[in-house]
């Protein structure tokens, strides 16, 4: 990617694309598209293909999606299916239509099946059942997956599926109905600390094993394979099963019961943890393969510890501004 080159981050307010924006900001890219949500409803198929008619990116990072927890996939599975095959089939067809050099998809790591052989390869796609509380979104993604293979082979286009682990870090949606697990936990810690509580319910066993990654080093790799040269980025494309998939991840997992004690100490949360077993678990293990990203000589930089204590930084910051804006509203009021 020439630092000229327009790149559209589409989601880039969200935890993925605004880390993304942060990385290629750094590194002098200096023709960066955006569109907010309110600007461009990326299920809108008219105002997409406008938008890169009039625009023209050269390459795309497609950040935008409807995410969340168990709970909110668990609740509405019909609008988690729904906006995201709509979100990627406009950008990705859009993209295509205006001549867009390259294309990176970002999937998650719930396209796998439930109950995969650990460390998850990307071979491993469609080779069995999906974890049921998040299926519909899981399918989505696939079907994003088989978009980028599929216009790669009939198109001729350079789409790149990039399926990181879980992420973490500044952006992160912290609201219980929708939040992900370690935001969730920085919430929940954060709140029974403040309001001298002396234990915090955490949902499920303790038991599964997850991976975690801080949204920057995601960032990192992504641009990375992003701005390989053509041989090289064309390698990428051609993985397992001609699949243009790959695992983005640090390669490490720990128990929910121990990342629940690890953001207790970054929040300074000194009560009891209480699982509450009659709450459903999810997939029991996700960890991901990342040998494909290895071999690049990608690593990533940032440890769990430091990654919490950044993102319970973050989440301060935007506590201490909602309580702000919360005061003011309540004093115009009175
Ligand atoms: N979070 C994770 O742990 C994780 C892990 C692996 C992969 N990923 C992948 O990363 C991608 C982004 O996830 P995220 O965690 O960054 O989500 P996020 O924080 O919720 O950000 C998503 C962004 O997309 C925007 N958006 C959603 N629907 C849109 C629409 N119809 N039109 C226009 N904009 C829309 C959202 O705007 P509004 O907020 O205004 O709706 C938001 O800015 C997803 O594909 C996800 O699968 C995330």
């Amino acid at each position: 990617m020439e630092l000229n080159a327009r790149i559209y981050v589409a989601g880039h307010r969200g935890l993925a694309g605004s880390a993304l924006l942060r990385r290629l900001a750094g590194e002098g890219y200096r023709n960066l598209l955006t569109r907010t949500h309110a600007e461009l409803e990326l299920t809108d198929q008219a105002a997409v293909r406008k938008f890169f008619e009039q625009e023209k990116p050269a390459y795309v990072f497609v950040a935008a999606a409807k995410v969340g927890g168990i709970l909110a996939n668990n609740s509405y599975p019909a609008e988690f299916v729904q906006s995201n095959l709509s979100v990627q089939t406009h950008v990705m067809h859009e993209a295509w239509r205006n001549g867009v050099g390259r294309l990176l998809f970002l999937g998650s790591s719930c396209i796998y099946p439930r109950d995969c052989p650990q460390p998850i390869k990307e071979e491993y796609l469609l080779t069995g059942p999906l974890e049921f509380t998040n299926r519909a979104y899981a399918v989505a993604k696939i079907a994003g997956v088989e978009m980028c293979r599929s216009y790669n082979v009939q198109y001729g286009t350079r789409y790149l599926a990039a399926m990181p682990t879980n992420l973490y870090g500044p952006n992160d949606t912290y609201d219980l109905e929708g939040a992900h697990v370690l935001p969730a936990l920085i919430r929940k810690m954060h709140e029974a600390k403040t309001g001298g509580l002396d234990r915090v319910v955490i949902w499920g066993t303790g038991s599964p094993r997850r991976e975690f990654l801080y949204s920057d080093d995601m960032a990192d790799a992504c641009v990375m394979m992003m701005s390989l040269p053509d041989d090289a980025f064309g390698k990428i494309l051609e993985g397992p099963g001609g699949l243009p998939l790959i695992n983005v991840g640090c390669g490490e997992d720990q128990s929910i019961a121990d990342l629940a004690r690890a953001v207790a100490s970054v929040v300074g949360f000194r009560g009891a943890l209480e699982f509450d077993t009659s709450k459903p678990d999810g997939t029991p293990r996700k960890l991901l393969d990342v040998g494909r990203l290895r071999k690049l000589g990608w690593s990533p930089r940032i440890d769990l510890k430091t990654g919490i204590a950044a993102a319970y930084t973050d989440f301060l910051a935007r506590e201490g501004g909602f309580s702000e804006l919360r005061g003011a509203l309540s004093g115009a009021k009175a």
